[in-house]
């Protein structure tokens, strides 16, 4: 038997000069986009029950927030509202009210955090009676007359100054809709982070009770977003994405579709991002809470993960809390 008596690996690893030399990856807050949910109204905020450590943020809260994030150096955040129900409606037409939630919200924030880069969620989930992230008729989500909608909304976004859109509802065809009226708005600065390869995944639960968005009913989740069976068509909704004119592409969830975030970065070379979702959340929250795993170094350590599959940005709303661990 061959034996190679002058590779010993070990050599690289005997102490932690050494091992930080080699390293190859490495993880930083300018890493991390924050993820924050918020409502309209007075009042405290509402903690969420099945993601400890967040809650549905009111106005002066988030601007706290955001300002905790931003001098953690974190340098984006997403923006999630929870619509009240007298505002939702079929066709969720109050995704491009000027006066809505959101358009308010990013306003304030672009008003005391310039620098700060603010993204918001293109699809009608939190604004559709019926929870789907388009308009729905006999059962089937429309695709062309949903980016109608969507269009619209995202105007409205970059009317009060987002820095990204981020269109998450998966229809047919949208980021070039959406990139064309942009540009014919005069908005051809604001960015599109697109959520390309999204699953449809049991890992978004968490994020449904935040926003009250869980799908009642109407059609199926799994008509528009991803099986998750699948890698090879991950791979042309990215490029389809790219070619629409995506400035950032995403994978979502996160740690369960590593293979995919490779597989995209790999291909491409672009901007991608990857969302480690509320579910992933839960999950490590709970876990540690129990003692049963130490929160701090698995959540670090699926980070990291993260970054050596090949991604450019995270969402996740340990952002703010990672940051500070790294700062430390
Ligand atoms: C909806 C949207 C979802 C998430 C982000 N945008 C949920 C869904 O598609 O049902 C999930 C994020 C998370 O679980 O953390 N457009």
């Amino acid at each position: 038997m061959a034996h190679y008596p002058s590779l010993r690996p070990r050599r690289l690893r005997s102490g932690p000069g050494i091992r930080a030399l080699v390293r190859e990856t490495s993880l930083s807050p300018a890493d991390f986009i924050q993820p924050f949910f918020v409502q309209d109204g007075e009042g405290a905020d509402e903690p969420i029950a099945s993601m400890p450590g967040q809650s549905r943020l009111r106005l002066p809260t988030l601007l706290e927030r955001a300002a905790e994030a931003y001098e953690a150096g974190v340098p984006a955040i997403a923006v999630f509202p929870k619509i009240a129900d007298e505002h939702k409606s079929y066709r969720g037409d109050a995704a491009w009210d000027d006066d809505g939630l959101v358009p308010r919200v990013v306003r304030a924030l672009k008003k005391q955090l310039p620098d700060l880069l603010v993204i918001t969620d293109v699809a009608l989930d939190p604004y559709s009676s019926l929870g789907q992230d388009g308009i729905v008729r006999d059962g089937k989500i429309l695709n062309d007359e949903t980016i109608e909608a969507l269009v619209q909304q995202a105007a409205c976004q970059a009317r009060a100054g987002a820095d990204f859109v981020a269109p998450s509802d998966m229809m047919d065809g949208r980021v070039g809709a959406i990139r064309d009226r942009l540009d014919a708005d005069g908005h051809a600065d604001t960015m599109i982070m697109a959520y390309s390869a999204k699953y449809a995944s049991s890992f978004y639960g968490p994020f449904r009770d935040a926003l009250d968005s869980a799908p009642r009913g109407g059609a199926d989740k799994r008509t528009y977003q991803m099986d998750p069976a699948n890698t090879n068509e991950a791979l042309l909704e990215v490029e389809l994405d790219l070619l629409e004119g995506a400035d950032m592409v995403m994978v979502k969830p996160g740690m369960p579709y590593l293979d995919v975030l490779w597989r995209v970065k790999e291909q491409f070379q672009r901007p991608t991002a990857v969302y480690q979702v509320s579910g992933e959340y839960a999950m490590f929250k709970a876990a540690g809470q129990n003692g049963w795993i130490d929160e701090r170094a698995c959540v670090l350590e699926a980070l990291l993960g993260f970054k050596r599959a090949g991604a450019d940005a995270i969402l996740t709303y340990y952002a703010t809390e990672a940051a500070g661990w790294l700062n430390d």
